[in-house]
């Protein structure tokens, strides 16, 4: 039996105020929408739920606010078998927020980081315990800058792989992408970062393109699965999230990414970003009738 793997999630926990509508609003432009919910979301706390549905022991670290949103989130954490006495509840903060708006097959986020802004790199040195009894750790961008190195630098001299997913988008010192296992831009954001340049630690998530990444200095592709798309929301978490688990298994970087975009494939069927996201026996069923 493959023994569970150990993935420990830094980042943002955000609560989803999610829109659909027929057509997105043109600049200046009001447009009626068909539906509204308030959905768990993230793209740490999404990433956590990815890995926890594939089988993994999940630890997140992060912040919510203490308003009622902050209640909904750790109870929707709990739910999904996180651990998470390393998410701190900041007194007089909201929690994190994403205004989501689903039009054409496609998404328009804002996020307000709120709570998410409180981790910092002093947060991270109170969780080092749980980030160095981990076989890896993922993060994302909805954080300071500051913290996303930290961790990355702890990491490294600890040998702890980490998975750095850049999104949203911004630079990092050079010394910090060097640390960096693997960084997992979207194609916008590889253009952006690395001015479509690769380099060994890159595995670009390209939506209907599918996925591209270096192996053993030879470029390789795999390509998308045609499925049902209701949501693309927290298709890159659960591609993030299910290559940590992956890797942490002991799967070729192939595998992993075989693995991780079969998961994230799956995960586009259902509306949320975390509803979608497929259990284990689901991502192998599925990899076997394609
Ligand atoms: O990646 C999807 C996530 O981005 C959403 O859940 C939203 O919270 C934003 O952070």
């Amino acid at each position: 039996m493959v023994k569970r793997p150990k993935i420990t999630v830094v980042g943002s926990i955000n609560m989803d105020l999610v829109t659909s509508t027929d057509l997105f609003p043109a600049q200046g432009e009001t447009v009626r929408g068909n539906d509204f919910q308030t959905i768990p979301g993230g793209k740490g706390a999404n990433q956590a739920v990815a890995s926890a549905r594939l089988g993994a022991d999940v630890k997140m670290i992060g912040c919510v606010g203490d308003d009622a949103f902050g209640d909904e989130l750790l109870d929707n954490l709990r739910t999904e078998n996180i651990a998470v006495d390393n998410v701190a509840r900041i007194k007089d903060t909201r929690s994190g927020l994403a205004n989501i708006v689903l039009s054409e097959k496609d998404n328009r986020i804002i996020i307000i980081s709120g709570a998410n802004a409180h981790v910092t790199p002093d947060y991270i040195e109170k969780t080092k315990a749980a980030i160095l009894d981990s076989d890896y750790v993922l993060i994302q961008f909805e954080i300071p800058k500051e913290t996303i190195e930290y961790c990355i630098h702890m990491c490294a001299e600890h040998d702890i792989p980490i998975i750095v997913n850049p999104a949203p988008a911004f630079g990092l010192a050079q010394d910090s992408w060097h640390k960096a296992s693997y960084i997992t831009p979207n194609q916008t954001e590889w253009q952006q970062l690395f001015n479509n340049n690769w380099n060994e630690k890159l595995i670009v998530t390209r939506g209907e393109q599918g996925v591209s990444f270096i192996e053993k200095s030879k470029e390789k592709h795999i390509s998308s699965h045609p499925v049902n798309v209701v949501d693309t929301t927290g298709a890159g978490d659960t591609f993030n999230g299910a290559l940590a688990v992956a890797l942490a298994e002991g799967k070729s970087i192939e595998e992993s990414v075989k693995f991780a975009n079969a998961a994230a494939a799956l995960s586009i069927g259902k509306l949320g970003a975390q509803k979608g996201m497929p259990t284990k026996e689901q991502v192998e069923q599925f990899i076997l009738k394609d």
